[in-house]
């Protein structure tokens, strides 16, 4: 309940704040119900406008909605009242104004006989209705000689009649013993108060006038003899009249009150309306001197926004950049184009995420050419220099079953490598765990032979020997055409630099690994052409290297194939997915190659070169002694997976936890 009573007083005292009629106070007049008539308005702001700076030969009124009663009906006498209000009477040209406004009692608000030229809007001629009773305290800016106006300044009382029963010059004085006498300009422009008071006892009438920034003067302007019994009737309608002549002039009350038998409140000038902005000299002055800070401000808060919003993108998109790069500068990428590319690496972007990071596509800038952006975390500075160095002259590798390298981006603790754009992604999705499309043999076929030259490229035909390090089908990238493309290649270098301090200089992936790789941690390019040989055999039989199976002769893919062989059936290791759809000669071929190159002894597996030869049947296959693999077979075995800490019966364990069956070998 209390907050609103509270809320319904907060909106009383903003209009008027008496509930009783004979009292009200408006401090602004925008929540209150005048009766207004002729051209007279209540601004937004709630500035009461009796006449306004348009219209000539117009009048205004307005009127406290309902009559009061002033007399007092057992002595028949008129009460004592107080009135206070703020006016302002603001000329369009200095020293060229109409005629004042008036505060009125008048027993009817109906004022249509009044002329709306001069007379304040409230007489015709030189009087009023004989039917209207008039008390009118006239603030007059015009000398009227035929009404015996005392000059074009002063404060007036009329009674149903323009011609002034007393008058006084515009003045207020500055201490209450009536020295320090000052003029007061009426039509100055500028807000002036207003007192006017009535006591019964002595029947004087009191004036009072001061500018608004002065407090009530004890002397008033005018303090007149009114026998105010006789000249009025019981009910009187209080308020103000004006009226423009023939000079433009505006008549504005900012607030008011007004209280019967008693003193009006004081108004709040806080809450009062301002006057309406007219361009002044003073204010043209201001604006010249305001104008410039203004702008100057205005300057200042856009530069700062700029250098927030500066340091924020250097802090965002801040690279590690080192002199020895500077000659890398093609191969550089700028951080901001790889984060705009990936749309701030977004995870709609993410290819996918491997044993070195996560990948995401991207369309650089400018170019819009597709791009594959690999963030690989890497902490370790040291060696950073001889990767990078190695990053960069991989760039330079041009082959067309080679992912092409475009280029790299640093940061504190990251690297970026930036790909050519693969848009089929990789190999492993359509051989292994039901592909949603099987490639059928000549595919196959073409991917392997790809693959086959582009490894060739890098150990014997690029100006130096690269060992890829890391050859599986999920490095095989395909591109639109579905051709093989080998990606990834020195990467797996990283370990090298300490990517995770506990790896080791083994690298690759389990089932991939050459027995002597585990032994001596040395990538050669024969380790490379026994993994292209356990991908030979994963692409022609549709299955991963490792995978467990209830028999445990099957878990090793190489071991199968090698019996088939050895049963002379080796044609039933083939993928089961193709049925019939293959060419028997190739099948065959690529089988037997296959376990040409796993073999666990270095020196029996062909070279690059040769396998080439034998896929383009420009050299026959070599032939394989049976008994020589057995003995190795089960060396590999032995030595191959027991080296690094396993046994063939934990294996199964371990590729348990591991999601796609292989796993990176990461440490002894
Ligand atoms: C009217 O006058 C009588 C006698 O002087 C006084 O008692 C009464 O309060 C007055 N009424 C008003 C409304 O002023
Ligand atoms: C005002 O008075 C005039 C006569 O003086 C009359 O014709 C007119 O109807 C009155 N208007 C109202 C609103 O009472
Ligand atoms: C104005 O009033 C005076 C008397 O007070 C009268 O002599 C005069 O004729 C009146 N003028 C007009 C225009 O009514
Ligand atoms: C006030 O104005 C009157 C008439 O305009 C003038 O005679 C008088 O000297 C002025 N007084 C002061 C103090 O300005
Ligand atoms: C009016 O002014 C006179 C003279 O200053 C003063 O004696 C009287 O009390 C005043 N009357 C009112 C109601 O303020
Ligand atoms: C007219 O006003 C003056 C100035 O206030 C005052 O001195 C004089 O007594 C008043 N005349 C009458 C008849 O009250
Ligand atoms: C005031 O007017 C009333 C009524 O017209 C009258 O009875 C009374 O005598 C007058 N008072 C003075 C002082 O003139």
């Amino acid at each position: 309940m209390f907050p609103k009573n509270m809320f319904f007083f907060l909106i009383l005292t903003l209009t008027t704040a008496s509930a009783q009629d004979d009292d009200f106070t408006y401090n602004g007049f925008g929540f209150a119900k005048l009766h207004l008539d002729g051209i007279a308005e209540i601004a937004t702001n709630g500035l009461l406008i009796l006449t306004d700076n348009t219209r000539l030969q117009a009048k205004g009124h307005a009127f406290h909605p309902s009559p009061l009663c002033f007399r007092n009906s057992t002595t028949g006498k008129a009460l004592s009242f107080s009135t206070s209000f703020i006016f302002a009477i603001v000329p369009k040209y200095q020293d060229l104004f109409g005629h004042g406004l008036a505060f009125v009692l008048a027993h009817s608000v109906n004022l249509s006989y009044a002329l709306p030229s001069q007379y304040l809007g409230l007489f015709n001629t030189n009087n009023s209705d004989s039917s209207n009773q008039i008390v009118a305290i006239e603030f007059d800016t015009n000398m009227n000689p035929e009404f015996g106006d005392i000059d074009n300044n002063h404060v007036g009382i009329d009674v149903s009649s323009p011609k002034s029963i007393n008058s006084s010059h515009a003045a207020y004085f500055t201490n209450d013993n009536g020295a320090g006498f000052k003029n007061l300009s009426l039509a100055s422009g500028k807000p002036i108060q207003a007192w006017i008071e009535y006591s019964h006892m002595d029947g004087l009438l009191n004036v009072t006038l001061a500018p608004i920034d002065a407090t009530k003067p004890g002397v008033p302007c005018l303090s007149s003899n009114v026998n105010l019994s006789s000249l009025i009737s019981d009910h009187m309608y209080v308020g103000f009249s004006s009226s423009v002549g023939s000079f433009i002039t505006s008549h504005y009350i900012l607030g008011w009150s007004f209280k019967l038998n008693g003193r009006a409140q004081a108004l709040d000038f806080s809450r009062l309306p301002s006057l309406p902005h007219t361009p002044s000299k003073s204010s043209l002055e201001s604006w010249k001197i305001g104008l410039p800070i203004i702008l100057a401000i205005l300057f200042l808060l856009i530069i700062i926004t700029g250098i927030i919003f500066l340091v924020k993108s250097k802090i965002k998109f801040r690279e590690v950049f080192e002199d020895w790069e500077l000659e890398y500068g093609p191969q550089r990428f700028c951080y901001k184009d790889l984060f705009l590319a990936t749309m701030g690496f977004k995870d709609q972007q993410l290819l996918g995420a491997g044993g070195f990071g996560r990948v995401y596509k991207g369309v650089l800038p400018k170019t819009d050419i597709q791009v594959a952006v690999k963030q690989v975390s890497h902490e370790s500075r040291q060696g950073m220099r001889e990767f990078i160095a190695e990053i960069v002259s991989l760039g330079r590798l041009r082959h067309r079953n080679l992912v092409q390298l475009l280029g790299y981006c640093r940061r504190k603790g990251e690297l970026l490598l930036v790909y050519e754009f693969m848009p089929n992604g990789s190999l492993d999705k359509f051989l292994f765990n039901q592909p949603k499309l099987m490639l059928s043999w000549g595919q196959r076929f073409q991917i392997i032979k790809g693959v086959a030259s582009a490894l060739y490229y890098l150990h014997e035909e690029w100006e130096k020997v690269v060992v890829h390090r890391d050859i599986k089908a999920s490095n095989i990238l395909l591109d639109d055409q579905m051709n093989g493309r080998l990606g990834d290649f020195g990467l797996a270098r990283l370990y090298d630099h300490g990517t995770d301090p506990r790896t080791t200089h083994v690298v690759g992936t389990l089932g991939y690994l050459a027995p002597e790789l585990t032994k001596t941690g040395k990538a050669t390019t024969s380790t490379d052409v026994f993994a292209f040989g356990g991908f030979l055999l994963e692409v022609a039989c549709g299955r991963r290297p490792i995978e467990i199976r209830p028999s445990e002769e099957d878990i090793v893919l190489a071991n199968k194939v090698l019996e088939c062989w050895k049963a002379g059936t080796i044609l039933e290791a083939r993928d089961p997915n193709l049925g019939i759809e293959y060419v028997v000669q190739e099948m065959e071929m690529v089988l037997k190659l296959g376990l040409l190159c796993s073999h666990p002894n270095s020196s029996s597996r062909p070279p690059m070169r040769l396998v080439m030869q034998i896929m383009e049947r420009e050299a026959p296959l070599p032939e394989m002694s049976e008994d020589g693999w057995n003995a190795e077979i089960s060396a590999m075995g032995n030595e191959g997976f027991s080296d690094v800490g396993m046994s063939n019966s934990s294996l199964s364990s371990m590729f348990a936890c591991s999601n796609n069956g292989t796993a990176l070998l990461t440490g002894r």
